[in-house]
């Protein structure tokens, strides 16, 4: 089953709660929450105090997609604020690290995924796949919204969805950077699930098909 997260990174912030719900009412399956903290990538967005609002303000799955270094040291706060799922970037700590930032989202209820850099070989979610719930593909550098899908990523994207079929069958395949209707053809064919869209979605004058035309796409 195709899945979409449409990114809040898109949204307005001044309304999110509105922004929300307009998507939910529009057919999304998740909520995608962009964490930033101008050290892992060059931008800074949100953190645990709008988590926590939004998790009052909607019953939505929410899916934390942690961009910071060392993860570990804000996994159970992400968790408490109620993401249902955090995703940690395989390059942002040790293994062991990123290991233990994994066990204490599972040990907490939550679902945990990590998240592989453009630059980062398909081998490197090996060392985790059987721990988690799933496996994110970035398909631009991350930091920004807005930016062009990278086509060269559909190789390890078909590689990822092997592994998941040997390794761990039902673990879920996101990918996330440059969506849209034209680019989820591809993602959906090289074995994604999850389909993350930003300002595809956000920036649509109807958003209701933004999300049905990616869907079906
Ligand atoms: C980028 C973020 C993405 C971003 C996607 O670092 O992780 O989730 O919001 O935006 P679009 O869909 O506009 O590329
Ligand atoms: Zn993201």
């Amino acid at each position: 089953m195709i899945k979409i997260a449409p990114s809040i990174l898109s949204a307005d912030f001044a309304k999110l709660g509105a922004e929300v719900e307009d998507i939910r009412l529009g057919g999304a399956d998740y909520v995608h929450f962009d964490v930033m903290d101008g050290r892992f990538v060059p931008n800074i967005s949100i953190g645990i105090p709008v988590l926590k609002s939004l998790r009052r303000a909607t019953e939505m799955f929410i899916d934390a997609h942690l961009m910071i270094l060392e993860p570990i040291r804000y996994a159970e706060a992400f968790c408490r604020a109620g993401a249902d799922l955090v995703n940690f970037h395989v390059e942002s700590d040790s293994r062991e690290n990123i290991l233990s930032a994994i066990n204490v989202t599972k040990s907490l209820g939550k679902k945990a995924g990590v998240t592989l850099k453009p630059g980062t070989q398909a081998e490197a979610v090996l060392p985790f796949l059987e721990k988690v719930d799933l496996v994110l593909v970035m398909t631009v550098e991350p930091g920004f919204g807005g930016q062009s899908f990278m086509s060269e990523m559909l190789p390890k994207i078909s590689a990822i969805r092997e592994y998941i079929e040997k390794h761990k069958p039902g673990c879920e395949l996101e990918v996330d950077g440059g969506i849209d209707a034209s680019t989820a053809a591809l993602v959906k064919a090289a074995g994604a699930n999850v389909l993350v869209a930003g300002s595809a979605v956000f920036r649509a004058d109807d958003r209701a098909r933004a999300i049905r035309e990616i869907r079906n796409a």
